[in-house]
């Protein structure tokens, strides 16, 4: 299954080794000095020596960090579908702001130069990162595609979209029932205004904090009441007349 939200790391493995050295995460020089930092705790020492029967080192690392994100599941409910289908869309989030298709042609080279640490931070930290899976494909139609994320304990992960855009589950409502980005020529055929009605939106922001485990119960209460008093004032996605009218005629 790919990492990120574009998909550019193929396992959990690849995808902890490389915000180590990322110099707007974790900023390490590179997986060798962090493991030198580990290797003078000797906490850690005697930990990595009791696992994997011998002393820190890279491989062992990124693969104790995959093996805690395993499980990093809501436990509870292991059968149950996670709201997610393993794919990536383009659904319209923000990319009229930027200039794509010069934005592609730069990616594809950077892409072709074949160094993983400069892609990943072109990913990460700059404009490019609004051509989400195309950076990894190269093909048109993943143009400003992301990895749908899986929506349990959605309520507690905000700010909502790749870009953090979103502040609220009525915000990601808003963006969804206008049909947003219908200018947006690799938009997805699935996205187009739904004409919902403010209750009903109510009762999709509640489905959704349903899927909130207990383990954090309490705190998705607290973060259900902060996005409703601020969805009461702000809704800066909301645009009524739009997600009522005629759906405009797309590029498909
Ligand atoms: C009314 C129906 C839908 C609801 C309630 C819904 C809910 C959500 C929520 C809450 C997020 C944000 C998750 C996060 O940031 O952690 C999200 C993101 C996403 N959803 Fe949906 N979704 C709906 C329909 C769709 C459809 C039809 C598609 C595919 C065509 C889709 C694909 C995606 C993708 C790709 C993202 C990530 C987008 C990005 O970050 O740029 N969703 N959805």
């Amino acid at each position: 299954m790919t990492q990120f939200w574009d998909g550019r790391a193929k396992t959990l493995e690849d995808q902890a080794a490389l915000p180590i050295a990322n110099p707007v995460e974790m900023g390490q020089p590179d997986l060798e000095a962090a493991v030198a930092s580990l290797a003078a705790i000797p906490e850690y020492e005697r930990e990595f020596q009791e696992v994997f029967g011998r002393p820190p080192n890279g491989q062992d690392l990124v693969r104790a960090l995959a093996s805690y994100e395993r499980t990093l599941t809501s436990s509870e409910t292991p059968d149950l579908t996670n709201f997610k289908d393993d794919d990536f869309h383009n659904i319209g989030v923000l990319i009229v702001r930027h200039h794509v298709v010069p934005l592609a042609r730069e990616a594809e080279k950077l892409v072709d130069s074949g160094n993983a640490a400069d892609v990943d931070r072109a990913a990460i930290g700059t404009d490019m990162s609004a051509l989400g899976r195309f950076l990894v494909t190269k093909k048109e139609p993943d143009i400003a595609s992301f990895k749908t994320p899986g929506l349990r304990n959605v309520l507690v992960t905000g700010p909502y979209f790749h870009d953090g855009s979103h502040p609220t589950l009525w915000d990601v409502l808003d963006h969804y029932n206008k049909g947003a980005g219908s200018q947006d020529p690799w938009l997805d055929q699935d996205i187009r205004p739904l004409g919902l009605q403010e209750s009903e939106l109510n009762d999709l922001v509640a489905f959704m904090a349903s899927l909130t485990s207990d383990a954090y119960r309490a705190q998705g209460e607290q973060e259900l009441a902060r996005q409703r008093a601020l969805s009461r004032t702000d809704r800066p996605y909301r645009d009524t007349r739009r997600a009522f009218g005629r759906r405009p005629a797309t590029f498909h």
